[in-house]
């Protein structure tokens, strides 16, 4: 086997897209998210379809939010899977709120889970991997990271945060021998908001793992994905007329 995987947020969508892309190149697997049951489904799926014999997969429940949880909960997850090299920041919500209309509470739920409780898992992956000096980290970031949409101030600046956080500790961690890559998602089509397929560009969730497997194994600090057209469009974002975003809300 090539290694082994860990993947937050792993019960549907992206997440559980990558299990089956990462299960498919040779890796064995830790899963986690709140719901037990499609964990549970997804190893079944993923045993079923293994040919090597050799497939180890751990599932856990992990929520995110309690945030004091992450660090016990990986850490026993990583002991039992027994070496772990990869660990991928997925678990991740979104939400349409509005500035200034009782919004607050879900835009702290939004900042809660996507930015806290990824920085909680980042800092789960890191005392796992400095004394062992190696490993490597995903962030499963967005492009809303790079440009202030209508409706999703929120979701933006939690995305923004974390990406500068992964930043910042690509610079402090390279020296003990840990990656970080950064991933930007344009649209995958999952249950993550309402008619995401109508978005521009918008790809199925195992064609974005597929690719953002290619960017993990090859071990860049940042990938787009799909590559075609945002990783040429990128230098766009922050610069077009507000106009254009207020379709997207
Ligand atoms: N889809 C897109 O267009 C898109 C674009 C850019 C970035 N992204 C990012 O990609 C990541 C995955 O999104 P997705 O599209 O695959 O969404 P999804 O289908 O809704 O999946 C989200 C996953 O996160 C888990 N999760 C949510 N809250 C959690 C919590 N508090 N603790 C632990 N796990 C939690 C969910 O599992 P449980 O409910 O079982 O916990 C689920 O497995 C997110 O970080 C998202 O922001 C997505």
């Amino acid at each position: 086997m090539k290694g082994t995987a860990v993947i937050t947020g792993a019960s549907t969508g992206i997440g559980r897209a990558l299990a089956f892309e990462f299960v498919r190149r040779g890796y064995h697997v830790g899963l986690t998210a709140r719901r037990l049951p499609a964990l549970v489904e997804l190893r079944e799926e993923l045993l079923a379809a293994d040919k090597t014999g050799k497939l180890r997969i751990e599932i856990t429940t992990l929520d995110v939010d309690d945030d004091a949880s992450v660090g016990p909960i990986m850490a026993t997850l990583f002991e039992n899977l027994g070496a772990v090299d990869i660990v991928v920041v997925n678990a991740g919500i979104n939400d349409f709120t509005s500035v200034g209309k009782g919004d607050f509470a879900r835009e702290k739920q939004l900042l809660q889970t996507n930015l806290i409780g990824a920085i909680a898992t980042v800092h789960a992956a890191v005392e796992y991997f400095r004394p062992r000096g190696a490993g490597h980290i995903v962030g499963i970031s967005s492009l809303a990271a790079l440009q202030g949409m209508p409706k999703q101030a929120a979701y933006c600046a939690s995305k923004a945060g974390f990406s500068m956080y992964l930043d910042a500790a690509r610079i402090e961690l390279k020296h003990k021998n840990i990656r970080i890559t950064k991933i930007l998602p344009g649209f995958v089509k999952t249950s993550i908001m309402p008619h995401i397929g109508k978005y521009p560009f918008a790809v199925t969730a195992e064609q974005a793992a597929t690719e953002m497997v290619t960017i993990i194994e090859s071990g860049k600090a940042l990938g787009f994905v799909p590559a075609f057209p945002w990783k040429w469009l990128r230098p766009l974002f922050g610069h077009l007329p507000d106009s254009i975003w207020k379709k997207f809300s």
